[in-house]
Formats: structure tokens, C-alpha cells, sequence
């Protein structure tokens, strides 16, 4: 009995750990999609999530970010705003608001990782690159948050 009590003792942290934080590798390429275009979390989970973008391209033509947005969000015209906001990494100030995380704009060899809380709200969240053209050709997918 008492050898139980030690089995669990030192795995509590481990199994707390596995039901609260979820890592997540994300590649960017070149034909403008992620590597993942579906990423299914718990509701309120920690999410650490690493975006690296493969590349040889110039970052000043080929970059990406990762952008998750809230549900109500309309894409299109979130995206189309952006693209006027070069100097602010495609992200525009005033849909801020819209956003639930995001990386920064990342050029070919370069990495970030962020972590960020899933919503509690069960649901499908779409997530964007807003470099310009890429969402359009293709480059989101859906961050489902589902039990
Ligand atoms: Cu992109």
C-alpha cells in the first residue's frame, strides 16, 4: 500500500502537466500552407505552440505568421485590413480586438513560441496568416476546441 501512495506522489505532477498543456509544432512553407491545418485542444487548456517558417525566399516576399481569431470574426475583412499594415507585421491596430493569439511575422529559418490559453468555449476557431495573398491562397486552418 504505502508503495502505492509513493507511485502516485510522483506522478501527479506529470499527469497534471498532460491535462493542462498541450505543445504544438507548426511549420510554415512556401505554397503558402501550414503544416497543420487542424489543431484539437481541450477547452481551456495551455497551449504552447512554436511556428517556424521554412524558407529561402526574402522576408520582404515570403513570411507568415500564425493568427488565431475569435469566432464572430468576419476573415475576409480582417485579412483585407491587414494588408495595409506592413509596418505593424500585418496585424492591424484596430481589429486588435479580434484576435485571440498571435506570432509575429516570421521570414524563412525563423521560429517564435507563444503560449496562450485555448477559449473555454467549445467551437471552431479559424487561424490565418496575414502576410498578403496568403490567406486568400489558402494559409489558415482551425483550432477545435472540443472536449
Ligand atoms: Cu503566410
Amino acid at each position: 500500500m504505502k508503495h502505492i501512495f509513493i507511485m502516485l506522489a510522483w506522478l501527479s505532477p506529470v499527469l497534471s502537466l498532460h491535462g493542462q498543456t498541450k505543445s504544438v509544432e507548426l511549420e510554415g512553407y512556401d505554397r503558402m500552407r501550414y503544416s497543420k491545418e487542424e489543431i484539437t485542444v481541450a477547452p481551456g487548456t495551455s497551449v504552447e505552440l512554436t511556428m517556424k517558417t521554412i524558407s529561402d525566399i526574402p522576408k520582404s516576399q515570403m513570411a507568415h505568421n500564425w493568427v488565431l481569431l475569435k469566432k464572430d470574426t468576419d476573415v475576409d475583412a480582417f485579412v483585407n485590413l491587414c494588408d495595409q499594415y506592413k509596418d505593424n507585421d500585418y496585424i492591424a491596430p484596430a481589429l486588435t480586438s479580434k484576435i485571440l493569439a498571435h506570432t509575429g511575422m516570421l521570414g524563412g529559418g525563423e521560429q517564435e513560441t507563444i503560449t496562450f490559453k485555448a477559449p473555454s468555449e467549445p467551437g471552431r476557431y479559424t487561424y490565418v496568416c496575414t502576410f498578403p495573398g496568403h490567406y486568400m491562397a489558402g494559409m489558415k486552418g482551425t483550432l477545435i476546441v472540443q472536449e
